[in-house]
């Protein structure tokens, strides 16, 4: 039987759209079914959100914290919230900015307590941190090092076509993965 899994995701620019396809590949390519959910388009999803078997967020990383359009959907989410709709659901997260840093963990940290309230399960990402020995590469999985979700990094003067990298996409991709797997494991 086929898991459906939902990515609600913001992007302002595109390139954390990029990391949400990825992700949402690696649900796809676990044999799990996905609904991808841009935050402007979730009043047309709730009942997505209430049959899916998990919730990705994902987020780009502004001033530090999810965007202002993420929050706007935590936010309208306090309805679900008040019914515990959400609850033992699984839940995960993923980030993009232009730092490798940028404060990233605070994003997904963020969307970690978001997923308490709800009553959620968080699922991490799994991958041990790459890069980060002499023997390293940028093009490792998890090249960031991240444990709470996947994070991706995007220079600030280039378009989502090109950022962000190969490696963060791939590291997007095993969150999607893992995601699925657990859900099935749930079942
Ligand atoms: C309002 C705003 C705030 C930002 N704050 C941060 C930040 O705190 N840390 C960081 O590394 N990058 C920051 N950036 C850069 C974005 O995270 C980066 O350009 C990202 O790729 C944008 O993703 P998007 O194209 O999906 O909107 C900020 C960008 C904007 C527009």
């Amino acid at each position: 039987m086929s898991h459906s899994i939902a990515v609600v995701y913001h992007s302002g620019y595109g390139h954390t759209k990029v990391v949400a396809e990825a992700v949402a590949q690696g649900v796809e390519e676990s044999n799990a079914e996905v609904k991808l959910i841009p935050v402007e388009d979730v009043d047309n999803h709730w009942d997505d959100l209430a049959e899916a078997k998990a919730i990705i967020f994902g987020s780009p990383t502004y001033m530090g914290s999810v965007s202002a359009d993420f929050k706007g959907f935590m936010d309208k989410s306090s309805k679900v919230w008040g019914e515990q709709g959400w609850k033992d659901k699984l839940a995960a997260g993923f980030t993009n900015s232009a730092s490798f840093s940028g404060d990233k963990l605070n994003t997904l940290i963020q969307m970690s307590v978001f997923a308490a309230q709800h009553g959620m399960i968080w699922v991490g990402l799994g991958l041990m941190p790459g890069n980060n020995t002499s023997e390293g590469s940028p093009e490792d999985l998890n090249r960031i090092g991240s444990y709470l979700g996947a994070m991706a990094q995007s220079n600030a003067d280039q378009g989502a076509d090109v950022v962000p990298p190969n490696a963060d996409k791939e590291t997007a991709k095993v969150l999607g993965r893992r995601v699925a797997e657990m859900a099935a494991r749930f079942q």
